[in-house]
């Protein structure tokens, strides 16, 4: 039996930080180790362009994702690493799953809705600012995922609707065209940790309460100094489950770990004592990668080796699949 195929993309919008890691990328990281499955792990750079228009943006993200899911050890060799748009068939699949597309499906799509949501809010045009690629997104992203015909997409809740949607569109093309793509299915993992920010929100980037991944040490030190607590005194009391202090800490203990830092809590530990610990906690387990990160970043070149690599790994999927389409649909050469 062939393996099981996993596939995810992470959109190069930002720098990876400690709620990515836990929630998505040392999941992955973990799976990707796994001898039954085939991960495809890539950077959604073409994604990027939906939210961010400014070049040295989108170019930067890029570097750092690349460099964090190599520094934090995820295996090449065994998982195909690659970027989207180093595979030029994702976009040719694109637009022939756009032909197939239901545009009342589109319309129906919770990030599209969301936007025109704010504008009619604002009293502004439901359209104002929306590009066709917001609008569009979701057959992108059908493309991302049948071009290697993935059986699991791990993804966020916000993501499902949008795994559904490939589905769906993977179902109509194999009506009409025969059977060439597997019907996707999300997989949200119940257990992975959504990390609170700073604030005690969740960690999201548009919150702007994030803990970056690899911070230098004493600047992690300080951000962690800034996770909200509340007045309570050293020797009194306090409450680990309402506390983000004590959630972060979680995300990285082992469990007996957690038991202690729980029991520390309720003997009355100081706020500043539970973050020093909580610090050590957080750097020792990044410190290492850390390294592995800023010697990748000074030598981009090897970075783009790998990404090469992998999009050479990820071709000889996507050509031969590309060229059945072209075939079903009747784009042919002339004979
Ligand atoms: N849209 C996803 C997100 O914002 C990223 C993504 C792009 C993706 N293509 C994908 C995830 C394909 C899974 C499969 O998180």
């Amino acid at each position: 039996m062939s393996k099981q195929r996993v596939l995810t993309g992470i959109t190069t919008t930002g720098t990876p930080h400690l709620g990515n890691y836990v929630g998505a990328i040392r999941p992955a990281i973990q799976a990707s180790q796994r001898a039954d499955v085939q991960s495809f792990y890539f950077l959604a750079d073409f994604h990027a362009l939906i939210k961010c228009q400014e070049p040295d943006l989108v170019h930067q993200s890029t570097r750092e994702i690349a460099a964090t899911w190599l520094a934090l050890g995820l295996d090449v060799n065994n998982a195909i690493f690659y970027r989207q748009s180093d595979v030029p068939e994702i976009p040719e699949l694109c637009w022939v799953l756009t032909c197939m597309a239901a545009k009342g499906l589109m319309n129906r799509a919770h990030a599209y809705k969301a936007s025109v949501d704010v504008n009619v809010a604002n009293g502004d045009d439901p359209d104002f600012g929306i590009t066709m690629g917001l609008y569009s997104y979701p057959i992108l992203m059908a493309a991302d995922i049948l071009m290697f015909n993935a059986n699991k997409v791990p993804v966020g809740r916000d993501q499902i609707q949008h795994i559904e949607m490939a589905r769906d569109i993977a179902g109509r093309f194999n009506h009409h065209y025969g059977e060439h793509f597997v019907l996707p299915e999300a997989l949200v993992e119940e257990s992975s940790a959504i990390l609170q920010g700073l604030d005690g929100r969740k960690m999201s980037k548009s919150y702007g309460n994030t803990i970056p991944l690899f911070l230098p040490e004493k600047q992690l030190k300080k951000s962690i100094n800034k996770i909200l607590t509340n007045l309570l005194e050293p020797g009194q009391a306090k409450d680990p489950d309402t506390s983000p202090v004590f959630q972060i800490w979680q995300a990285f203990a082992t469990p007996a770990q957690t038991a202690d830092m729980r029991q520390q809590f309720a003997d009355g530990i100081g706020w500043g004592e539970a973050k020093r610990q909580l610090f050590e906690l957080v750097n020792g387990q990044l410190a290492e990668a850390r390294d592995k990160y800023e010697a990748l970043l000074a030598n981009p070149a090897h970075i783009e080796e790998v990404l090469q690599q992998g999009a050479e790994k990820a071709r000889a999927y996507s050509k031969p699949l590309l060229e059945k389409v072209r075939e079903a649909v009747g784009i042919r050469k002339i004979k």
